[in-house]
């Protein structure tokens, strides 16, 4: 798998995604994860801070530093209600997303943007709804803002460039890391000159499919997600997932048949639901890295001209 490299690796990575993911066995919090990254980001509450965070160059949030009292209130909160799902360091944990680089999070100044998802919730995608105040909700995101985006600090201090890391390093980690799905001289061949800025660039081997909103369209397009029921008669119906919750799954076939089944979560006989996220990698990883090896990653892909 790892020898030949050729532009075959492509789909050959989506194989080894698949099988990756048939294995995982727990599809159905794969998909409570599924959609975040790829949101575009929020562009309200900009405004408010006289309009000078407009570009991608300076889209990474300044703040002061919080409260004490109010990042303690807000840590002892965030400790009992979110770790669990978003990790004791907010990088993610079992059934949520990493919130460092959620652009809710970044473009959040004081719980404006966090206060919507943190009270309505997000229950059609595993994000429960908490009846918490306004002032509670500060405090949480007082807490939530003392983690710094990994990866973004730097470029802060050294705007011209967020080339800051060790690019064979980065040559390092991607053979360990990524050559079983991607090459340097296949797949990814030209990859710095198809995506010149090194913020977009970084953004997409991040998370492939989330670089667009602030400057454009994403200049990946990724493979859907796709869902196999195993209906309990032993039909099996695949398609593109449209919708996954507690009742039901819906899907598109690939003659363009809508299809909608219950869901496993109502008991009885009802059918196997499996999710087949081909990002679910990228997104595991993204859990793995540290800030220095995304540093040196980004180091190494843009010497892919
Ligand atoms: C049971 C697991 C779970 C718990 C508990 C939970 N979350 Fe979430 N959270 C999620 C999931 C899943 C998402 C992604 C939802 C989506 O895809 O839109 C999410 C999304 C978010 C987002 C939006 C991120 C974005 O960019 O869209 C924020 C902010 C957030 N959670 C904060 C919190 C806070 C603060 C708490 C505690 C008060 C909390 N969450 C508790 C699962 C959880
Ligand atoms: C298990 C397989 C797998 C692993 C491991 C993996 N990726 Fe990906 N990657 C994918 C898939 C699937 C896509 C979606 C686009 C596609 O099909 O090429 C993708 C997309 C990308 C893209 C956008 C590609 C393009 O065509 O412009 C980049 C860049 C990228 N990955 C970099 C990385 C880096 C860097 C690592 C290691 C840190 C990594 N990937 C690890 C499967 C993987």
């Amino acid at each position: 798998m790892r020898d030949t490299r050729t532009d075959n690796v492509k789909r050959r990575a989506r194989g080894t995604c698949r099988e990756m993911l048939f294995s995982a066995g727990s599809a159905l919090f794969v998909v409570a994860t599924l959609t975040l990254q790829a949101q575009p980001p929020t562009q309200g509450g900009r405004g408010g801070r006289g309009g000078t965070i407009t570009s991608p160059r300076n889209a990474y949030p300044d703040r002061p530093p919080g409260d004490p009292a109010a990042i303690e209130r807000g840590k002892a909160l965030y400790g009992v209600n979110c770790q669990f799902c978003h990790g004791a360091d907010t990088r993610g944990g079992d059934g949520g997303p990493s919130l460092l680089r959620s652009s809710v999070v970044l473009d959040d100044q004081n719980g404006e943007l966090m206060a919507p998802v943190i009270q309505n919730g997000r229950p059609d995608r595993g994000m429960p709804k908490f009846a918490f105040t306004r002032d509670q909700v500060a405090d949480i995101a007082a807490f939530i803002h003392t983690f710094k985006a990994a990866g973004y600090d730097e470029s802060r201090v050294k705007p011209p460039s967020i080339i800051v890391g060790d690019a064979k390093a980065g040559e390092a980690f991607f053979n360990a890391k990524c050559a079983s799905c991607h090459s340097p001289t296949g797949d990814l061949r030209g990859l710095a000159s198809k995506i010149a800025d090194e913020r977009l660039l970084q953004q997409t081997w991040l998370m492939p499919g989330s670089g667009g909103g602030r400057g454009g369209p994403p200049p990946v397009t990724v493979p859907p997600t796709t869902v196999t029921v195993a209906l309990p008669s032993g039909e099996k119906v695949e398609g593109k997932l449209d919708r996954l919750d507690d009742f039901v799954v819906s899907l598109t076939t690939a003659d363009g048949t809508h299809r909608s089944f219950r869901t496993p979560m109502n008991g009885g006989d009802a059918p196997k639901v499996e999710v087949h996220d081909p990002l679910q990698p990228h997104k595991d990883l993204l859990r793995v890295y540290t800030d220095a090896d995304i540093h040196n990653v980004t180091a190494f892909l843009v010497t892919l001209k």
